[in-house]
């Protein structure tokens, strides 16, 4: 039994195994040999923070598979009032198939494995959003594959995140991305670049795959197949520090126009003029839509890989 707490939780074969059935489900998403795996059968999903793509990309996923999802929030689960994260997760695996959790701390998931005998997925913490990597690169696999090598055609590309460099995506795209073997640099002003502890994690994972993890406050798009950004203010930071220095890491109209091959993504939602410009995230280049569906392919075969 498995859980997928971080984009390090695959090898990057496994990565790789999974993204493939990704592709085989997209393709073929209703009358697939895996309708009835969860037949009869509930996942859990409990979020702590809002959530619009994630919610209905696992109840539709899971669905799809022929089971059921039982959402609470942490205002309506006892959890809410001081029930340890142990005693839930043993209790949720006595009737769920799968836990999901949208917290905060990544330590909250951590407590929960130490009891869950079902797997438990990390939909989104404070350190990490692996499920959306899967979905980000399903979508570099769709329009970028072959372009690259290993076994989805990537691996050699190049990404570039700019903006927060220090929030739960760069996390993610330096161990995901670098999981695939995809170069990626995080592109942050100095008190927005990621925690050494994180850069480190992900060059252990490059180490494997030859991937790059950059990490520079310089802004160079020029040769990117990927250009990526995320909201300047995500969930749970102090919306009264000063990030009027990530201005500068707008993705704009100028910015994309140096990378004429790359394709934009954004894991959604967008704060339009803020972090992207709607000639941007609205233009040619992105694919931001796409990368929203594939949050549903990318996890039913998560699941599968996870439960067959
Ligand atoms: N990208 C993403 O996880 O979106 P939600 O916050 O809407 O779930
Ligand atoms: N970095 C964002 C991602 C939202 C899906 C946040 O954590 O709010």
């Amino acid at each position: 039994m498995r859980h997928f707490l971080t984009d390090a939780d695959l090898t990057p074969a496994e990565q790789a195994e999974v993204l493939q059935l990704a592709a085989e489900l997209k393709d073929n998403r209703y009358n697939n040999e895996y309708r009835t795996l969860l037949e009869r059968r509930t996942v859990a999903l409990l979020l702590d923070k809002t959530s619009t793509r994630t919610r209905f990309s696992f109840s539709a996923g899971v669905t799809e598979l022929g089971g059921n999802v039982v959402t609470a929030d942490s205002k309506s689960s006892q959890m809410g009032k001081g029930e340890t994260f142990q005693d839930t997760g043993a209790v949720l695996s006595r009737y769920a198939a799968a836990i999901l959790w949208r917290t905060g701390a990544q330590a909250n998931l951590e407590a929960m494995v130490e009891t869950a005998t079902v797997p438990v997925i990390n939909a989104l913490s404070d350190d990490f959003h692996p499920c959306q990597i899967l979905a980000d690169l399903q979508t570099v696999a769709e329009n970028k594959g072959g372009q690259g090598d290993g076994p989805l055609g990537i691996g050699g590309l190049n990404a570039v995140y700019l903006g927060d460099g220090a929030n739960n995506m760069a996390n993610s795209y330096m161990l995901g991305f670098a999981t695939a073997g995809v170069n990626i640099t995080i592109c942050a002003p100095e008190g927005f670049q990621p925690e050494q502890q994180f850069v480190e994690k992900a060059r252990d994972r490059a180490r494997e795959t030859g991937a790059r993890v950059t990490v520079t406050e310089d802004i160079d798009v020029s040769g990117a197949d990927v250009v990526i950004t995320d909201t300047w203010l995500s969930m749970g930071q102090d919306p009264s520090e000063d990030r009027s220095v990530l201005r500068d890491y707008q993705v704009n109209e100028e910015l994309m126009a140096t990378a004429p091959e790359a394709i934009f993504l954004h894991c959604l939602p967008a704060y339009r003029d803020s972090e992207v410009t709607p000639g941007v995230i609205d233009g040619p280049q992105s694919r931001v839509f796409d990368e929203a569906e594939n949050r549903l392919h990318a996890q039913k075969a998560l699941l599968v890989w996870l439960l067959r």
